[in-house]
């Protein structure tokens, strides 16, 4: 059985060393390492793995909170405890954990715990009838958006489209909701005859699976492509509420729903971010660039409008590093998740002749990090687990 597990961790070690040792077996892990992400994120996952809380909460604080949350009531969880204390042990199964392991324990006992946990809440869910259960099929929406233009969120959206694409081939489908300067379709050479605006017109196809599926254009990469109208002067026509019932379907029809959410933060992106298991926002090396995205962020918690958990990409598009990684995650006030290298011709070659960077430059290294990124994004692939956590997953942690 594959689980998609969220596990929350504090410290960066911690969570580097669990979430390889949880992935092994084959399962999708994500990290998050602050109470309002696992809380937001829990309903989405098969099983939630708590380890260490930053601040004042407790392991047993949290899993009442997630308890008390009735999106996520049927969710297992899984505490490690910290030491053999007796005490800490009644206090996590108390607050209801449905499974407390011990420090230190071994990848194997972690291992079968897990499995255990996961065929007793699936058992528990086909009793009851529940649909809460998460089966780990892996359906997911993820968004990539960023408050200013040129920063690379085409760029990473259509790559990351097509890595999933190699795991979900014909399951996977990119939507382009960058409403009015839409380029998914040019990054991947498509011309297309229809886009979401026939979409938006067809309420049919908006209930129907397989209406909604010839909407979409297929690309070579086993890729499914629903694009942006064909100019900005149709962008008005598309409302939230179309935005909302277009992702609804496609979470259903699809495996992966990929949406590159443009730059425009409206009630429309706002609708995609609630809809968005992980938002995807690519960032460049510039300060005051930076700090809009922080206030911007805080913003978003602040009203609750972010469904999932954000991840930060620094993108540097320029030739000369001017500026520290620490000043930039200063600035953003979060951790940066993954970092694409400057490269003068590989990114403009990919947009040029319409070949994303994974399938047109396999071997560079922005075609690497791109599929560390994915990894980030997805979870690694079943058995590919890197044993040294490479540098540029420093922050599979969300905000700070
Ligand atoms: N790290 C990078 N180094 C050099 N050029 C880049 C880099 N990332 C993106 N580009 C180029 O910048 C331009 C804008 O990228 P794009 O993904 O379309 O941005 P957006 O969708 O945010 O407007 C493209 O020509 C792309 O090839
Ligand atoms: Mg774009």
């Amino acid at each position: 059985m594959q689980l998609s597990i969220l596990l929350l961790a504090s410290d960066r070690n911690a969570a580097t060393q669990l979430a390889q040792a949880l992935a092994e077996p084959g399962h999708g892990v994500t990290v998050v390492s602050s109470v309002p992400d696992l809380l937001s994120s829990a309903p989405r996952y098969s099983l939630v793995v708590i380890d260490r809380v930053q601040g004042g909460a407790s392991v047993a604080d949290v899993i009442a909170q997630l308890r008390a949350d009735s999106s996520s009531p049927a969710v297992p969880v899984l505490a490690i405890s910290q030491s053999a204390d007796l005490e800490e042990r009644i206090a996590l199964l108390e607050a209801n954990a449905d499974d407390v392991l011990t420090r230190p324990f071994d990848t194997g006992e972690l291992a079968a715990r897990v499995e255990a946990l996961a065929i007793r809440a699936q058992h528990a869910a086909e009793r009851t009838g529940s649909r809460a259960y998460n089966d780990g099929s892996g359906r997911r929406v993820v968004a990539v958006f960023s408050p200013k233009g040129g920063v690379g969120t085409t760029t990473v959206a259509t790559n990351l489209a097509l890595i999933a694409a190699e795991r979900h081939p014909n399951q996977t489908l990119i939507l382009d909701l960058d409403l009015s300067f839409g380029q998914v379709a040019s990054h991947l050479n498509l011309t297309p005859k229809q886009s979401v605006l026939e979409l938006a017109r067809d309420v049919a196809a908006q209930h129907d699976h397989e209406l909604f599926r010839t909407y979409a254009i297929h690309h070579p990469g086993n890729l499914q492509v629903l694009a942006a109208p064909p100019g900005p002067g149709f962008s008005s026509l598309i409302t939230a509420q179309h935005v909302e019932q277009i992702l609804t379907v496609a979470a259903e029809a699809y495996e992966v729903v990929i949406v590159d959410a443009g730059a425009a933060l409206d009630e429309r992106a706002m609708t995609v971010f609630g809809r968005s298991d992980t938002t995807v926002i690519p960032v460049i090396p510039e300060i005051p660039g930076l700090n809009s995205v922080h206030i911007m962020l805080d913003q978003l918690s602040d009203i609750g409008a972010l469904g999932g958990s954000s991840l930060f990409v620094l993108n540097n598009v320029f030739a000369r590093d001017l500026l520290k990684r620490s000043d930039i995650e200063t600035a953003l006030g979060a951790k940066i998740a993954a970092e694409l290298p400057y490269d003068p011709l590989v990114y403009l070659k990919a947009v040029n002749e319409g070949v994303p960077v994974i399938r047109g430059s396999s071997r560079s290294l922005p075609a690497e990090r791109l599929r560390a990124l994915a990894d980030t994004v997805f979870g690694p692939v079943a058995g590919v687990v890197p044993l040294a956590a490479p540098k540029e997953k420093r922050g599979l942690f969300g905000r700070r």
